[in-house]
């Protein structure tokens, strides 16, 4: 992906479907203090900060709307932009100008560019899908939207286990899988999440733990995939009066963080929804959204036992942990389909895949049974 914008002293003229994306000219400053924005405009490009476009309908007509893309922020994400004038609106000219856009970034190498539009602005976001963009997640004000030049793109939503999506299942959940946050919130204490801290629980289920660290903190992200999650810990926030707590729908890779780096990201059992390759590229965005020597604590259903014993590790566990009651635990044939559907890995392919998104491991553990691992690490190069 490329890292940055071109910086230029020569805007570029992009033509696409109809639409001229050009240079901002003195024309088309109509009122006063325009000439300023004109002149800032220029600047932003020669710097790199962010490319902006006129958009016309030929290259010496007036000024439709503008288009532009910033720099990518403290997480890499490049973030696009657009506005259509009000007499220019209802004639398609906001999608292709946008595709415009993104036809641009493609030819610079952009391969994922991220957008936020108001819920209430159903025109934007109308025109953002017909361009391309996908909604990734959302809260009470914003839809965020990524636009992917790959084909590879995947939908974390199918990925996440349909139980997951179920309301049903997620209202029974914390009688089948409560769990004690209070070790792990003992870790990321004493690695220095206080009161000034920002956390992230990636794949925060119904809130146990995002619940249990906001008040040490001065702000916990939650987000999960599931609209059925989100909704439990939106009630559970709101029961408890946690208004430090923001709840975000959005899956780890299709996140659009808004804001700095964050001090520490806590995730358990949500990375083995994604295949290996795409862990890997989760683990290096975890690390992207840290402050250097940030932590991450990550606990999942990971096998320890080496792959010439992996059939019998595999049946050991299941033997040893499944449950007859599927109200409070997780039966054989839950357990099975983990195997069969999820994606657990080996420590010994999690760990090299940390290491290469930039972390420093300082703590593991696994488990007797072979099948759990707990890691805490920090990141370790910018
Ligand atoms: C087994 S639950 C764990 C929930 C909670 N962390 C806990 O320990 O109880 C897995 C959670 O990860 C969420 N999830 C699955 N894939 C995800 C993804 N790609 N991004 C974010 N959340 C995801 C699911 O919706 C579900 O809430």
């Amino acid at each position: 992906m490329a890292a940055s914008l071109p910086p230029t002293d020569v805007v570029p003229t992009v033509e696409h479907d109809g639409i001229v994306l050009c240079a901002l000219e003195r024309r088309d400053a109509r009122r006063r203090g325009c000439e300023r924005q004109i002149a800032d405009a220029a600047r932003r490009w020669r710097t790199g900060e962010q490319a902006i476009f006129a958009v016309r309908e030929s290259a010496d007509g007036p000024l439709a709307g503008i288009v532009d893309v910033r720099a990518p922020g403290p997480d890499g994400a490049i973030r696009a932009s657009w506005t259509i004038l009000p007499g220019q609106r209802g004639r398609s000219i906001g999608r292709r100008a946008v595709e415009a856009l993104l036809a641009w970034c493609a030819e610079q190498g952009i391969e994922e560019v991220w957008a936020h539009v108001e819920r209430t602005n159903r025109a934007s976001a109308r025109l953002a899908m017909h361009a391309g963009f996908r909604v990734v997640g959302d809260d009470d004000r914003w839809l965020y939207l990524r636009w992917t030049a790959s084909a590879t793109d995947i939908d974390e939503t199918a990925l996440a286990g349909p139980e997951h999506l179920d309301p049903a299942y997620v209202a029974g959940y914390d009688r089948k899988a409560a769990f004690d946050p209070a070790e792990d919130l003992a870790v990321l204490r004493s690695r220095g999440l206080g009161a000034d801290s920002t956390l992230i629980d990636i794949g925060a289920g119904t809130g146990t733990f995002a619940l249990a660290a906001a008040p040490y903190c001065r702000r916990v992200i939650a987000i999960d995939v599931s609209p059925a999650m989100v909704a439990a810990i939106r009630a559970r926030a709101v029961r408890a009066g946690a208004d430090n707590v923001v709840v975000v729908q959005a899956g780890v890779l299709g996140y659009a963080h808004d804001g700095g780096p964050v001090d520490a990201i806590y995730t358990r059992n949500a990375l083995h929804h994604l295949p290996d390759p795409w862990k890997a590229i989760a683990l290096r965005r975890m690390a992207g959204l840290l402050v250097q020597g940030g932590t991450l604590r990550l606990r999942d259903l990971v096998f320890s036992f080496p792959a010439a014993d992996a059939e019998s590790g595999i049946r050991r566990w299941i033997d040893a942990t499944a449950s007859e009651d599927a109200a409070v635990g997780w039966t054989r044939a839950e357990l099975e389909a983990h195997v069969r559907d999820e994606h657990s890995t080996f420590t010994w392919l999690l760990e090299p895949m940390l290491e290469q998104a930039g972390f420093e491991i300082v703590e593991s553990a696994y488990a007797p049974i072979g099948a759990y691992a707990d890691y805490t690490c920090i990141t370790s190069r910018p």
